[in-house]
């Protein structure tokens, strides 16, 4: 059962309606708490003609009423400073009113997580399968695709784990560029599955990069990023979890749908900052929001560009922050000189300071490197024509 505020009395209803169960219906904000204590459900729901002000009240009442509960707002247009609102006001899920099947994934979400929570008496259960590493920042040009890929690459090649990389930067996700990888499959090609997505289905889609990490490249186009829901994102996961070792998610610099469906399902989210005042300021934000919302696995925070000579180091980086640094990835030229002739540096350059770098964060990932294993991975099929891009190598189809 789910607490629905909305004043529209047929919005109300389409809402009810998409739910499909019991709901009770509110058009008073302080009968919200009210309502949760009589029905001891978690889930409230916040409709379009609520204002952010009350909207952002109500969500507090309802978290203070049930710690465990998930609030959903459903907003007529959902940005970045929405959703940021959002979640600094405890929100678990931001969805666009019309959006009534993303509403339907968001409330299952809040039902999962409190089931969870019940069978477990309060403690998250203990998840089996892969490592699951999303590396995030709140902001371009980071150095998160550059990370990624690289990890990735250690990981499989050196540490003979099965690696899976995902670029969730739907919109304009760069992996296969960077991994010089054959353009043709993407995330696209699932976007009728969601639900019955098994490893046969996910593995016709994944193209193999020669260091042995099995990349699941974003859309090739940012119009079709809109076929992707959070429901199928979560799905490849959990799949690719029973498939692999370490799951690598290349995130988009904002906090998306995606970005926090997968948050549901990431042991490690390497955070990562760059030395400038713009970084740290964001990144401080970032922190905050993750930790309202109760994100449980570890936050390790990742300095690159470290000892660029602009004044701000990486102990000020973790003073200013109050969080430990996990790992420092040097400046340098030669990382953008790699990525530019069609090599990942870590593969190039094993023995470069980055790669170093990088390799101590795969270490940390991956304490107790398990035996050499081969992914269950059918056939590849055939790479296409390739042509040069500024000196390197790039596949068309
Ligand atoms: N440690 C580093 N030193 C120098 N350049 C870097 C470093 N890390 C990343 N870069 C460069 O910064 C640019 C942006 O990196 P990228 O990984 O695409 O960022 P993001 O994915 O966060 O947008 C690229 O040109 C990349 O080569
Ligand atoms: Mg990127």
């Amino acid at each position: 059962m789910a607490a629905i505020l909305e004043f529209d009395e047929s919005t109300a209803n389409s809402i009810a309606n998409a739910l499909g169960s019991n709901t009770v219906l509110l058009n008073d904000a302080s009968q919200v708490a009210a309502s949760m204590r009589a029905t001891g459900d978690p889930l409230v729901i916040i409709g379009p003609s609520v204002d952010h002000t009350v909207a952002e009240r109500v969500t507090a009442a309802a978290i203070s009423t049930n710690p465990t509960a998930g609030v959903v707002w459903l907003r007529r247009r959902v940005d970045t400073p929405i959703v940021l609102e959002a979640l600094r006001a405890g929100a678990s899920d931001v969805i666009g009113d019309t959006d009534l099947p993303g509403l339907v994934a968001a409330a299952n979400r809040v039902s999962d997580r409190a089931a969870n929570y019940a069978a477990t008496n309060g403690h998250e259960p203990k998840k089996s399968g892969a490592v699951v590493t999303s590396i995030y920042a709140p902001k371009g040009g980071c150095g998160k695709t550059s990370v990624a890929t690289n990890l990735s690459a250690i990981l499989s090649s050196e540490m003979h784990s099965r690696v899976c990389l995902m670029d969730l930067d739907l919109e304009s996700g760069d992996v296969q560029l960077i991994m010089s990888l054959p353009v043709g499959r993407s995330v696209i090609d699932l976007q009728n599955l969601a639900d019955t997505l098994d490893a046969t289905a996910l593995a016709s889609v994944m193209v193999p990069h020669s260091s042995g990490t099995y990349v699941l490249a974003a859309p090739q186009r940012p119009e079709q990023a809109t076929g992707v829901t959070p429901q199928l994102i979560t799905r490849v996961v959990r799949v690719a979890s029973q498939m692999f070792d370490h799951v690598v998610i290349d995130c988009p610099p904002y906090a998306t749908e995606h970005v926090l469906a997968v948050l549901d399902v990431t042991d490690h989210l390497g955070l990562l900052c760059t030395p400038d005042a713009a970084s740290v300021k964001n990144t401080a934000i970032t922190l905050e929001v993750f930790s309202e919302l109760n994100f449980t696995g570890s936050v390790d925070l990742i300095v690159n560009r470290a000892g660029e000579r602009v004044g701000i180091s990486g102990t000020d980086i973790s003073e200013a922050l109050d969080h430990p640094v996990i790992c420092e990835i040097p400046h340098s030229v030669d990382m953008p000189f790699a990525t530019n002739s069609g090599r990942l540096l870590s593969v190039s350059h094993p023995s470069h300071a980055i790669s170093m770098a990088i390799r101590g964060y795969a270490t940390y990932l991956n304490p107790a490197s398990n035996a050499p294993q081969t992914a269950a991975i059918p056939e590849q099929q055939a790479v296409t024509r390739r042509r040069r891009l500024f000196g390197k190598r790039v596949a068309t189809t």
